[in-house]
């Protein structure tokens, strides 16, 4: 069964696209069929990938509301992975998924006819809580929240707890967590210190609470480039083998 992971937070800057590529490249390097679905009208992944999202003439856009069943256009064998690619004409289908009829299953519809292809998709969702993301939950089997190890991180958690489990309840019964990803952490900072403390105590009932990804310049400057961070010239040894260890989980939690 192909698993299908939201990375959601509607907290902004928090990983969301930078881990969606990088454990996608990490899975496939483990020999897994991979698709990164960019949901996010910033279309941050898709300018991570090496793409220019402005000059793009079809997107994910063109399938969530086509009424002729239009198949997602990709972009195949960037670095190992497939990607449906956005641009910010996405943020109109908020609007107009408004009447679709089902509109919380488009991208699950939409996503179908491509299962028997992959063992992995991962979507990248936009951060907020709107229409973009409820599709993005429904279409999943399993989401994976990234946290910033950050005073406010826990603030938001709630309201994204809630909204997981009203898409379990309402529309997707069996959508579990993958589990919850501290991000941005600085060891020699005691404040991080303390975060990553309270978001074990507070969620790791919920999920696993994975190990915290280091804040570092080369994570940055990976996305700059257009490619993983393990393709970079400068790479982090440390963070590699942390997207290594989550792969290796997220393959055998099924
Ligand atoms: N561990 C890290 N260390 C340093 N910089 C990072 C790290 N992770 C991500 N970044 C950088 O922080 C910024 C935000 O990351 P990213 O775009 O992945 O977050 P996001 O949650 O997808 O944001 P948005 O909510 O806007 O979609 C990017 O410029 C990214 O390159
Ligand atoms: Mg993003």
């Amino acid at each position: 069964m192909t698993v299908v992971i939201s990375l959601f937070n509607q907290a902004g800057g928090v990983g969301k696209s930078t881990l969606t590529q990088n454990l996608g490249y990490h899975l496939s390097l483990r020999h897994h069929k991979v698709l990164l679905v960019d949901i996010d009208p910033q279309a941050s992944l898709s300018t991570f990938m090496g793409l220019e999202p402005a000059d793009l003439e079809k997107t994910i856009y063109d399938a969530l509301v086509s009424e002729q069943d239009e198949p997602l256009p990709l972009h195949r064998d960037l670095h190992g992975m497939d990607l449906a690619p956005a641009n910010i004409l996405l943020a109109n289908a908020e609007q107009e998924l408004i009447f679709a009829e089902l509109r919380e299953f488009r991208l699950k519809e939409v996503l179908a006819p491509l299962l028997d292809n992959y063992d992995f998709i991962l979507i990248d969702c936009p951060p907020s809580l709107g229409i973009l993301t409820q599709i993005s939950l429904v279409a999943s089997t399993h989401v994976l929240v990234p946290i910033q190890c950050q005073f406010k991180a826990l603030k938001g958690t709630d309201s994204l707890l809630k909204t997981v489990a009203r898409v379990q309840r309402k529309l997707n019964r069996p959508l579990k967590f993958a589990g919850f990803f501290p991000t941005m952490y600085s060891a020699s900072n005691s404040l991080d210190q303390r975060t990553l403390q309270s978001i074990s105590e507070q969620l790791s009932n919920l999920a696993p609470v994975f190990p915290p990804l280091p804040r570092a310049t080369a994570v940055a400057e990976a996305a700059e480039y257009g490619k993983p961070l393990a393709l970079c010239p400068n790479k982090h040894p440390a963070i590699l083998r942390l997207f290594d260890e989550i792969a290796i989980f997220l393959e055998e939690m099924t």
